[in-house]
C-alpha cells in the first residue's frame, strides 16, 4: 500500500496542506513543535480510525475553529481508494471511503494498513500489560475486521457479567445468571485467545530476525503468551470456563473479572533475560522496534499488502548503527519519517514550519 497525496483543513496546527508523497522513504523534517508529529498522526488516524495521542478526538481540531478534515488517497495492489475523517466540534465524526460514509469503524480497517512507532512506544515494553495488548488488538484488527468485532463483543459480554458482580442478588440468582455470561465470555475469550496466540508464533520468527539485524545478531528475541494458553478453541474454551469457576469468590468479591483475555500479556525476553524488568532502556527501545518490523511484515503476509510505516522521532533515539540499519529495512516499505536533522539519502524531503511546508 502508498499514500499518494494528504489533504488538511484545521488539523491541528495546519490551517490548509495539500502534499504528494514518494512511494520510497519521505522525510518530514523541521524544528520542533512545528508539525511533524501532526502530519503523520493525521495519516494514522486515517488507518486506526481514531488518533493515538489525544484522548480527546476534538483536541485535533485548530484551535478556535469549528471542523478539521483529513483526506489522502491510497494505492494497492487492485485499485485505489479515498480516507476522509471529519472532526467536528458539535457532530459525531464522520469517516467516509470513496466518498461513502461508513456506518462502523470496523469498516475501515484494512483500508491503510500503517504500522506506527514513536518515542512513546518504548511503553510496548516497558508499562502495563494494556499496551502490549492494545498492540496485539490493533495488528490483529488491520488484519481482520472480524477479529475488531470479537473485541467489541467481548467488552459488552464483560461489562454485564462485572455489572452483575455488582449486584445486589441472592446466590443462587447470581449464579444461575454469571453460568450464561460465563458461557458467552469463555465462547468469544477463546476465539480472541487463539487469535492472539497464533499471531505472536507468527510475529516470533520476523521479531527474531529484526531484532538480530538492528543489534549485530547480539541479541536473541524470544516472545510467549501470557495467560490462558491452548491449542485449539475447545481446549482454551474449557480452560477459560475453569479458571471463571476457579476465580469466582475473589471476582465476587472483588466486583470485577479476574481472568481472561483482557488480563493476559506478552512476555519479552532477550537473551533469556526478561526485557521488562532488566533491559536497558536502549535495549528495550530496540526490542519494541523490533516487534513493529516484525508486525509489519505479518501483516503483508496475511493481507497480500505491504502496510506503510511511520517512524516518529526514532533516529535521535537509537546508536548509529541501528540507526542505519533501521534505515536500510525502511526501503521495504513506503516510509514516513520524522526528524529534526537528516542527512541520509531520502526520496522526498518535506520540511516543515509553523504548520506549514517549505519545500
Ligand atoms: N488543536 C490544535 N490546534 C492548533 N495547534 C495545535 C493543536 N494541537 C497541537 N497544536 C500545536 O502543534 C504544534 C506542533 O506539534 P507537533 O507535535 O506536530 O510538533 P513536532 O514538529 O512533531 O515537534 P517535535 O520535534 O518537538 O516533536 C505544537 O506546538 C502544538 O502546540
Ligand atoms: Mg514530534
Amino acid at each position: 500500500m502508498r499514500v499518494k497525496n494528504l489533504k488538511l483543513n484545521n488539523y491541528r496546527n495546519y490551517s490548509e496542506l495539500r502534499v504528494d508523497f514518494s512511494d520510497g522513504l519521505n522525510i518530514i523534517k523541521g524544528a520542533n513543535a512545528q508539525g511533524k508529529t501532526n502530519l503523520i498522526e493525521a495519516i494514522y488516524m486515517c488507518s486506526i480510525g481514531k488518533s493515538l495521542r489525544a484522548s480527546k478526538e476534538k483536541q485535533t481540531i485548530k484551535w478556535d475553529m469549528e471542523r478539521a478534515y483529513i483526506s489522502l488517497d491510497v494505492e494497492k495492489k487492485y485499485g485505489k481508494s479515498n480516507i476522509e475523517i471529519i472532526i467536528s466540534k458539535n457532530a459525531k465524526k464522520t469517516v467516509r471511503i470513496n466518498k461513502i460514509p461508513i456506518k462502523k469503524i470496523g469498516e475501515l480497517m484494512g483500508e491503510l494498513n500503517a504500522v506506527f512507532f514513536s518515542p512513546d512506544e518504548l511503553k510496548l515494553i516497558k508499562e502495563s500489560p494494556e499496551d502490549r495488548r492494545r498492540f496485539m488488538d490493533i495488528s490483529l484488527s488491520q488484519m481482520s475486521k472480524n477479529y475488531f468485532y470479537l473485541l467489541g463483543k467481548y467488552e459488552r459480554v464483560l461489562a454485564n457479567r462485572n455489572k452483575l458482580l455488582k449486584e445486589d442478588l441472592s446466590r443462587e440468582k447470581l449464579l444461575s445468571t454469571l453460568s450464561i455470561w460465563d458461557e458467552q465470555l469463555a465462547t468469544i475469550g477463546s476465539k480472541i485467545i487463539l487469535n492472539r496466540i497464533q499471531f505472536l508464533q507468527n510475529l516470533a520468527p520476523y521479531a527474531l530476525l529484526s531484532h538480530k539485524y538492528l543489534t549485530s545478531d547480539s541479541e536473541e528475541l524470544k516472545l510467549d503468551y501470557t495467560g490462558i494458553i491452548g491449542s485449539t478453541e475447545e481446549e482454551i474454551k474449557q480452560k477459560f470456563l475453569q479458571a471463571l469457576n476457579k476465580n469466582l469468590e475473589k471476582d465476587i468479591k472483588l466486583c470485577f473479572t479476574s481472568v481472561g483475555p483482557h488480563r493476559d500479556d506478552i512476555k519479552v525476553s532477550v537473551n533469556g533475560i526478561d526485557v521488562r524488568t532488566f533491559g536497558s532502556q536502549g535495549q528495550q527501545r530496540t526490542c519494541a522496534l523490533s516487534l513493529k518490523l516484525a508486525e509489519l511484515e505479518i501483516i503483508e503476509k496475511q493481507t497480500g499488502e505491504k502496510p506503510i510505516l511511520l517512524l516518529d522521532d526514532v533516529l535521535s533515539e537509537l546508536d548509529n548503527s541501528r540507526k542505519k540499519r533501521l534505515l536500510n529495512f525502511c526501503k521495504k516499505t513506503q516510509t514516513f519519517l520524522t526528524c529534526t536533522e537528516f542527512d541520509g539519502l531520502a526520496d522526498k524531503v518535506i520540511v516543515v514550519s509553523g504548520g506549514e511546508i517549505k519545500a
